[in-house]
């Protein structure tokens, strides 16, 4: 059994008469820990399927569809008090922006008190010191306790909610972009915060990006989003080195090389589709060099090795295809 098991989840964004299908039958597994990267372009439903997986999906976004299992306990269908109860027993989200992830008028230690308090862990010396040694373990000083969030730079305020994600030593824990933010010096030295801990911890990670070379240094498996669906997913370097999906190819022709010191960032033409429409076949098809008509129909998934897509024209000759 994997540590998580999504299947066929659809999540749908609700405003009035308009219903945005952000994830339209995502299927993922994660085993105990693992790292999975999740790359995607902007909207393609990564953090919608981060904020689900954790149980923080709240109105306008319902999931209608689909299942999601952490340790074998269906997590679809569960009340807000049973979805802290879960939170608190192992799954933990560092979000999309650092800031916003911190009360502008709560001290940092504040902070510390909120989270552990959920664990039984009330009395100031106690809590101090858990902060003071998460804090260490993110390679911050413990005076940071004291500050309130605008007193922080990015970086910092960025580990502080690494350290906030870990103090409820979490068994997965979906980082979603959180180095997005920041500028290349720093985003690396939160990259290398993350791998050593998660190396020391043990804990399984989701960690989503837009940079398929970012998740390339760090992911052994990719699941590679577009328009609210998994469409290609494999072990990372295969798919950095050998796409089946044109859409993967497009994406990593976005860098000059994934894995150079400078990457050039150019952008896919077009842009993804909107999501109150009903798609039908594949969504990347007005965008592709190679589509067809058979694109606009049922999809084949195409295999090779341990790696699939659902693609009608891969990008190199495949083992297998079925529908
Ligand atoms: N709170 C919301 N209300 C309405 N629509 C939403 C909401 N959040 C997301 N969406 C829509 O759902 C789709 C998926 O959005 P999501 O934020 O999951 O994408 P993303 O891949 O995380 O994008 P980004 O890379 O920009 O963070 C988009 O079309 C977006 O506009
Ligand atoms: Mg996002």
């Amino acid at each position: 059994m994997s540590l998580l098991e999504v299947r066929d989840l659809v999540v749908d964004y609700r405003m009035g008469t308009t219903v945005v299908h952000a994830l339209r039958g995502v299927s993922l597994e994660v085993d105990e820990g693992q790292f999975i990267g999740v790359v995607g372009e902007s909207g393609c439903g990564k953090s919608t399927l981060g904020t689900a997986v954790v149980g923080v999906l709240g109105p306008p976004g319902f999931i209608v569809g689909g299942s999601i299992r952490f340790r074998g306990v269906e997590l679809v269908g569960l009340d807000a008090a049973q979805r802290r109860a879960l939170r608190h027993r192992g799954l933990a989200l560092v979000p999309q922006a650092g800031m916003n992830a911190l009360n502008p008028v709560r001290s940092i230690e504040g902070h510390f008190r909120d989270v552990l308090a959920g664990t039984g862990v009330r009395h100031r010396a106690e809590v101090r010191a858990r902060a003071v040694s998460l804090l260490e373990q993110v390679a911050l000083a413990p005076s940071v306790l004291r500050s309130y969030p605008h007193e922080l730079s990015g970086g910092m305020r960025q580990r502080v909610a690494l350290a906030l994600a870990l103090a409820l030593e979490p068994q997965l824990v979906v980082f979603d972009e959180p180095t997005t933010a920041l500028d290349v010096l720093v985003q690396r030295s939160v990259v290398d915060t993350i791998r050593s801990l998660q190396q020391a911890r043990g804990f399984a990670a989701i960690f989503i990006s837009h940079d398929i070379g970012l998740v390339a240094s760090l992911a052994s498996r990719v699941d590679v989003m577009y328009a609210g669906e998994v469409v290609e997913a494999g072990p990372t370097e295969r798919v950095v080195a050998r796409p089946l999906h044109r859409y993967t190819e497009a994406l990593l022709g976005c860098y000059a090389d994934p894995r150079a010191e400078e990457v050039t960032v150019r952008g896919i033409p077009g842009s993804p589709p909107n999501l109150v429409a009903q798609i039908e076949g594949c969504a990347f098809a007005p965008r592709c060099g190679v589509a067809s008509d058979e694109c606009r129909c049922p999809l084949p998934t195409v295999t090779l090795d341990d790696q699939w897509a659902r693609c009608v024209h891969p990008a190199v000759a495949v083992e297998g295809r079925s529908r």
